[in-house]
């Protein structure tokens, strides 16, 4: 993972920098550092933990200079620590480099560098890259940039990589294959890099997104040059971006994952926005039409995914075999892509992912590739790699996600799959008119429920406090909200460090209920549809054994209400939507849970937002 940040121009790099890391926190927060170019020296910062220590430490520093680096770290090779910590000097400190990725080859590099006489300070792959490109520059006399090309010439895995130097103060070279990188073209002749767009957009809209294996050179009196790792120049391809910069503050709220829960109904809208009428009967999502006929015709359609957006493919299973009559997989993209799938021409894979950068489900979506699949993408970053490298695709427009549990992204991934889901229903024939046209209008009336839902806020943070100590919780769910239960789980698990666990409700007599004594919570989804009396038997097996029940019920509902020790109502609709209503007091009930157990909500320790590594 890790995020990197640079700026060269006239400006003070370090605070563009230190800001932009801060922007880039929720891609790992194991250490931080700067290099900053000041004058003659090449003067390098770093700190263990995150960035406000990076801060503190260098508050008596020379902090001065117009060209640096920066980088936040989450640690793959070596701990967590100052030495471990970007950027990293050559032998001689006239250069320095950070790195987002894992160099695969790092060991054999380490090995004959060493032996050629480099000193390694630190336990990181990252290293071998820097002395290679000091050697390969001393050795062959080359430029920076062609030394670092032809440096990764002999590396074997991810990266993206800003290098700074003493010997070429007026430019930057930066380069990637498989992990992300924006190039900002500022407005007073300067240049932004940085993992995402989000510590550029404060100085300019101009950016160009670098492909895989290219190299890029910001150069204060040449302006931007790009080349391949085959020496071919390119030419920049400059998009104007849209997003705005009130969208990456907390808007009042304490954290960004209370905001971004607060956010839904309006991230829900956005999702919707020329896509859904149902008013006049429509739904249509641009971006895939074309593909339309295809996902009808094949054989199958494969969705794969990581963390909670495979929770959102569950439900888009549920959503299409109900709806569309199409048949559907759901993958672990990581299990997918190293189990020699059987896949063809004829099928469809569809990759849902809030960043569009994880790795697995990237390297996935290129395996499906290369055996013919028609390959689309649902993703929340735009111009991210999943979405430049499908087909075609479907933005869910939720906004940036900053809380590295993911919340409103979940629910638009959601959103997008249902109407993906109703639109290849209508067009197959697989839903009735009167159907559709209920599903359009209960759909629209989504964000104003959702709102609705957020009203029991006070509720939920009560029945939070009396489980705030709990060792273990269970979340069961049927049908389609059983993937919620998972959901609800991994956000109880991923930030208030409490194991939990999703089942389907008819599964707990198989395992779980050996678990169920006084001490354990039970987070139910016993919302009015199909299977409400099954799922009313479960929570009566758990009361028999004294388990304590918290559930989501249906507005007006009274049988769950007799037996529960908590319900939290949520407004009647159709079933296929529960997932969108339901999950919102669960993602509440997590972040009060983790608020009064002094978890850090917004990045919960180990973890981190976009996963770039394997
Ligand atoms: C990480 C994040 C999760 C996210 C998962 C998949 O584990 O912490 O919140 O669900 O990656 O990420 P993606 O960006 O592909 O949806």
């Amino acid at each position: 993972m890790c995020g990197i940040v640079a700026y060269i121009g006239k400006k003070e790099a370090y605070p563009i920098i230190v800001k932009g890391l801060k922007r880039l926190e929720y891609r790992g927060y194991d250490s931080a550092g700067v290099a900053l170019l000041h004058g003659n020296d090449l003067n390098l910062y770093k700190r263990q933990g995150k960035v406000a220590n990076l801060e503190a430490f260098t508050e008596d520093k020379d902090r001065l200079g117009h060209a640096g680096i920066g980088h936040t770290r989450w640690a793959t090779h070596g701990e967590p620590n100052d030495i471990n910590a970007h950027p990293h000097y050559n032998e001689d400190r006239t250069m320095a480099l950070i790195h987002n990725g894992i160099i695969e080859n790092y060991d054999v590099l380490r090995t004959e560098l060493i032996k050629l006489g480099y000193q390694f300070r630190s336990e990181t792959d990252t290293e071998a890259l820097v002395h290679l490109i000091d050697h390969i520059q001393k050795k062959e006399n080359v430029s920076l940039a062609e030394a670092v090309r032809l440096a990764l010439l002999n590396v074997v895995g991810a990266y993206a990589i800003v290098v700074i130097s003493k010997e070429n103060p007026n430019q930057l070279v930066a380069a990637r294959k498989s992990s992300p990188l924006v190039v900002g073209i500022g407005k007073e002749d300067d240049f932004y890099l940085a993992s995402d767009a989000t510590p550029i957009i404060e100085y300019t809209n101009n950016v160009v997104y670098l492909e895989d294996e290219e190299i890029a050179v910001v150069d204060l009196q040449e302006g931007l040059k790009i080349f391949n790792i085959n020496n071919q120049e390119k030419t920049p391809y400059v998009q104007q971006l849209e997003m705005e910069l009130e969208a990456l503050e907390k808007g009042g709220y304490e954290h960004f994952m209370l905001k971004e829960i607060h956010e839904q109904p309006r991230s829900i809208n956005d999702c919707f926005r020329g896509r859904l009428n149902a008013q006049e009967g429509w739904v249509s999502l641009g971006g895939v039409k074309e593909y339309e006929q295809k996902m009808i015709n094949a054989q199958r359609i494969v969705m794969i995914a990581c963390g909670t957006s495979w929770h959102a493919c569950l439900v888009g299973e549920y959503l299409f075999e109900d709806l569309a009559r199409i048949v559907v997989e759901v993958e672990y993209a990581s299990e997918f892509r190293y189990r020699n799938p059987i896949i063809g021409e004829n099928d469809i894979v569809i990759a849902v992912s809030q960043s569009g950068e994880t790795a697995d489900t990237l390297a996935a979506l290129e395996l499906a590739k290369s055996k013919g699949a028609t390959i689309l993408g649902i993703c929340n970053v735009v111009g991210s790699s999943i979405s430049r490298i499908t087909d075609a695709g479907s933005y869910t427009h939720a906004g940036p996600e900053i809380g590295v549990a993911s919340t409103k992204a979940f629910t638009a991934q959601v959103t997008v799959l249902t109407l993906m889901a109703l639109s290849l229903a209508h067009k197959k024939g697989t839903i009735s008119e009167s159907k559709y046209h209920t599903m359009l209008s209960e759909l629209e009336a989504i964000p104003a429920k959702v709102s609705k839902v957020l009203e029991s806020n006070a509720l939920i943070e009560k029945i939070a406090e009396e489980y705030k100590n709990c060792s273990n919780a269970l979340y069961l769910g049927r049908g389609s909200s059983f993937p919620v239960a998972l959901e609800g789980a991994l956000k109880l698990k991923e930030i208030s460090y409490i194991h939990a666990e999703g089942y389907p409700a008819a599964e707990m007599k198989h395992g779980p209920i050996a678990l169920i004594d006084e001490e354990m919570p039970v987070f139910v989804i016993a919302t009015k549809g199909t299977s409400y009396e099954k799922v009313v038997s479960n929570i009566q097996e758990v009361k028999a054994r004294k388990g304590k029940i918290i559930a989501i019920v249906t507005e007006g509902d009274v049988q769950v209400k007799a037996m529960a020790d908590h319900i939290i109502e949520i407004p009647d609709t159709d079933e296929h939507l529960v997932p969108l209503l339901a999950t919102i007091p669960l993602q509440l009930l997590s972040y009060h849970i983790a608020v009064m157990r002094g978890c850090n909500v917004d990045q919960p320790r180990n973890l981190a937002k976009s996963v770039t590594v394997e």
